[in-house]
């Protein structure tokens, strides 16, 4: 049987990017740029991507579609009978791991729409914001039945395959956030004050800049652009023989860079609008941004507007997750999809009901410390993914064939491979040492 594939560049496009633009962009990067100096993180986190995340990822597509494999895999064929085959499964893992707890953010994003659908948001107060939020995500039943409905919808698109499945919502959702997100943009920029909050957004303020700044913004293009685990590489692997992969890589990369400075644009300036400090941190789009909602007219059009894109984005991204897994089990154990989905899905379910639990009535089981929650997102985020995209750009900087990695670069000749030089040198040399250096960072602090 011919194995699926993406129908052609707007295809994959909009499945890659969805996987890209997630939590990362709408959570993670808004109030990192809050606490971290405004426009010099964002101008370092643009340097990042384009010299060190863009190159990884070409990396990961042509891993990918050379061997049209999962990653487990891919890495088999392209070294046998070595043990590079643990990077796919590490990355498998780092997937699951990932799970576990995207999907129990992915569960409040319903919830929020919810409320915001009948009306709950109506009151600024910054303390009864703050009890709702902590009782939703405290509570044994319903971020777990929310979580449930997540993975379920999840594993819907997952079984449908990778053209009927996969691309065939992300087609429908993708054009529709962007849409949102500039919706949401042009109201905030339009409140009365939020001029504070672009320049904080457009003015660097380079004294803010140290080397823990600078990592944290590589932290983040990592798990924004979806890097280090096989996602992409998945994803590589439904990608048609004919279509650009340095083009593809860029496109994505852009548009997720676009996506997370619009959603900047749609925070910050209603954030600073109403006087809030700009470095609330991980609270910021549940517990900050409600009290907005509360105070502008038609408050509660523009919450649902919110909490949907936040929803799409991070469902979008939970398929690319739950597709890496996907892909391993069906072709290790020859498996039908719907089956290996659903048996995935179930044991995704058990560990994210674990990590919900561990917020509130299981708060006292600690792993290294750390809460079932915050164990996932630590090591998968911070040790996992640094790890495997460490070893992809060792892979194919150092260990593949440049003959094999040239001929893939530039579909067999065809193109013309002007930036190839370029490519091999930042996967090479730059790409390495700067992975290592977040690695080292993140593991010593
Ligand atoms: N890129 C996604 C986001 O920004 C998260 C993600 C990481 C998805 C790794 C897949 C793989 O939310």
């Amino acid at each position: 049987m011919k194995r699926d594939e993406f129908s052609g560049f707007f295809g994959v496009l909009v499945a890659t990017v969805g996987s890209a633009v997630g939590l990362g962009n709408l959570w993670r990067f808004p109030y990192l740029v809050g606490q971290n100096g405004g426009a010099a993180f964002i101008l370092i986190y643009l340097a990042f991507v384009l010299v060190i995340c863009l190159p990884i990822m070409i990396s990961e597509f042509i891993i990918g579609r050379r061997t049209q494999a999962n990653t487990v895999k891919a890495f088999q064929m392209l070294a046998p009978r070595t043990p590079w085959g643990a990077v796919g499964i590490v990355g498998v893992v780092a997937a699951f791991c990932i799970l576990a707890f995207y999907t129990v953010v992915g569960g409040w994003t319903m919830d929020y729409i919810f409320r915001s659908v009948i009306h709950v948001f109506s009151t600024p107060d910054a303390s009864a914001i703050e009890s709702q939020f902590a009782a939703l995500v405290t509570s044994p039943i319903r971020p777990i039945f929310w979580t449930i409905l997540f993975i379920l919808l999840s594993a819907l698109i997952v079984m449908s395959g990778i053209k009927k499945g996969i691309e065939k919502y992300s087609r429908i959702m993708m054009p529709f956030l962007f849409f949102m997100v500039v919706i949401l943009m042009i109201r905030s920029v339009t409140l009365p004050g939020a001029e504070k909050g672009i320049l904080f957004l457009v003015k660097p303020d380079f004294s803010k800049i140290n080397t823990q700044v600078a990592l944290a913004a590589l932290g983040q293009a990592f798990f924004s652009l979806s890097l280090g685990m096989g996602c992409m590489i998945t994803y590589g692997s439904y990608i048609p023989k004919r279509e650009n992969l340095t083009k593809l890589a860029f496109t994505t990369a852009m548009s997720d860079t676009l996506f997370a400075i619009l959603a900047g644009l749609a925070i910050m300036p209603a954030v600073f609008s109403f006087g809030i400090s700009p470095q609330e941190g991980p609270g910021l789009v549940f517990i900050v941004l409600p009290r907005i909602f509360a105070q502008i007219p038609l408050g509660n059009i523009f919450a649902v507007m919110f909490y949907l894109i936040l929803f799409i984005a991070a469902i979008t991204s939970s398929i690319s997750l739950l597709e890496v897994v996907t892909a391993y089990i069906t072709e290790k154990l020859k498996m039908k999809r719907k089956t290996a989905v659903a048996i995935i899905s179930a044991l995704v379910a058990v560990c994210a009901s674990f990590s919900s639990l561990s917020q509130g009535v299981l708060q006292h089981v600690k792993i290294f410390g750390k809460s079932i929650f915050d164990f996932f997102d630590y090591l998968s985020a911070n040790i996992l993914l640094p790890l495997g995209g460490l070893s992809i750009v060792l892979f194919v900087g150092w260990y593949i064939k440049k003959s094999t990695v040239y001929d893939e670069f530039t579909n067999q000749g065809t193109l013309k491979g002007t930036l190839f030089r370029a490519y091999y040198f930042l996967i090479r040399y730059v790409a390495p040492v700067a992975i290592a250096a977040v690695f080292v960072d993140l593991i010593v602090r």
